[in-house]
């Protein structure tokens, strides 16, 4: 089966596409590297000794994206390609709209066209906005709280409004929550530009030396220890979901929803603890205030994914910060871009 894989240079990609690759799916990666490098290919590559067809294109430019489907005969697609940074949202908001859903009608207008009609997108818990209960299950009411997050609600509403007109699509619409850590080799992880945004790769720069101190967003909030709960995901059990959703598809099952995470929460200071066994260091830290937007607390209900998809995730935190200390320790500039 050869699958298109979009972004396929970036994070949760490459990881994905080492586990295709070791169940004998054909990938073929687009991107336009705008955040990422060819480097996490080859290594994805050299991890499961197998090659990946790479076209360095942008989900913008039909006409190119176009030829990449005349050329290659996709049997289906796992739509990683998008801009992520919640805070960047808020400033450039219409690069997002333009970037995430243009870029998304012209990836199913090729599709459609080509008669591609599976299709596994990824979509992230954002979607239930500041969920009322916990743990999170898929029938949630979904909210956009940023102009990132409305470019997944936005995908995720065409995409049922399109199953809806022709229900001959299998669309799998997986809502990550949080991912982190990397691939046990310490070959491939996660390597964002500039400051993190994201709190696992700012306690990483720290352990590595590159930044001072963790900011800790908050101790005032309504949980145990004041900071803010998540469920935060080994990104190998992530990418293995993207291998049960493709199986899944082949099962023809029309547009189905799964939350891909542990069900565990965990606190920003429970992280770090974690993190500090991981590199055997103490991890200077500072209390700020709040982040805007940010919820106390996040988690989800994660048994439908393990009832139709076989799927559950096995890594623990430890495992999550091992993995993610090894990427950065053995890449302390991560792939050197
Ligand atoms: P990433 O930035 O590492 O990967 C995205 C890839 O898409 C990058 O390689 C980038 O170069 C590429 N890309 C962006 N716009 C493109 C375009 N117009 N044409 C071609 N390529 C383009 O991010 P990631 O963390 O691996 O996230 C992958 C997907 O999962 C994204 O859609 C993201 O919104 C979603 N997601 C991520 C998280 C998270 O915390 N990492 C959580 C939930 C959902
Ligand atoms: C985790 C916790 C922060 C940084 C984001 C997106 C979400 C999804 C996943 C894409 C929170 C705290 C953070 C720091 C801190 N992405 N924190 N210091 O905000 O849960 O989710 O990534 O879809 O849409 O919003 O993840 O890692 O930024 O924050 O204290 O330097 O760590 O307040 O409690 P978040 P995060």
């Amino acid at each position: 089966m050869k699958i298109l894989v979009t972004g396929g240079a970036g994070y949760i990609a490459s990881h994905t596409n080492v586990e295709l690759l070791k169940e004998d799916y054909e990938v073929v990666v687009l991107d336009n590297l705008s955040n990422s490098v060819e480097e996490s290919i080859h290594r994805a590559e050299a991890l499961s000794g197998k090659s990946i067809t790479f076209y360095q294109a942008d989900l913008l430019d039909y006409e190119t994206l176009d030829a990449v489907f005349k050329a290659e005969k996709f049997d289906a697609v796992i739509h990683f390609a998008g801009l992520k940074a919640v805070g960047e949202s808020c400033q450039i908001p219409l690069r997002y709209f333009d970037n995430n859903i243009t870029g998304t009608i012209n990836l199913l207008k090729a599709m459609e066209e080509h008669s591609v009609k599976k299709l596994v997108f990824s979509s992230s818990a954002t979607v239930y906005g500041h969920a009322k209960e916990m743990p999170i299950k898929e029938d949630a009411p979904l909210s956009a709280m940023n102009p990132y997050g409305r470019t997944k609600l936005i995908i995720e509403d065409m995409l049922r409004d399109i199953y809806a007109s022709d229900n001959s699509w299998d669309i799998a619409l997986l809502r990550y929550f949080n991912p982190i850590g990397a691939h046990e080799s310490g070959e491939i992880g996660e390597d964002p530009n500039g400051i993190p945004n994201n709190l696992v790769p700012y306690i990483a720069k720290v352990a590595v030396g590159a930044l001072d101190n963790i900011h800790v967003f908050g101790n005032d909030y309504d949980t145990p220890d004041g900071t803010g709960i998540r469920d935060y995901i080994h990104v190998v059990d992530l990418a293995i979901g993207h291998v049960k959703a493709i199986e899944k598809l082949n099962s023809n099952p029309g547009l189905v929803t799964y939350n891909l995470g542990t069900g565990v929460g965990y606190s920003v200071l429970e992280i770090i603890k974690n993190y500090e066994a991981a590199c055997q260091k103490a991890l200077p830290y500072v209390i700020d205030p709040r982040r805007p937007g940010d919820a106390a607390v996040c988690y989800s209900d994660a048994s439908k994914a393990e009832r139709e998809l076989g799927w559950v995730a096995k890594r623990g935190i430890k495992e999550m910060c091992e993995d993610s200390w090894r990427w950065q320790s053995k890449n302390p500039n991560g792939y050197n871009k």
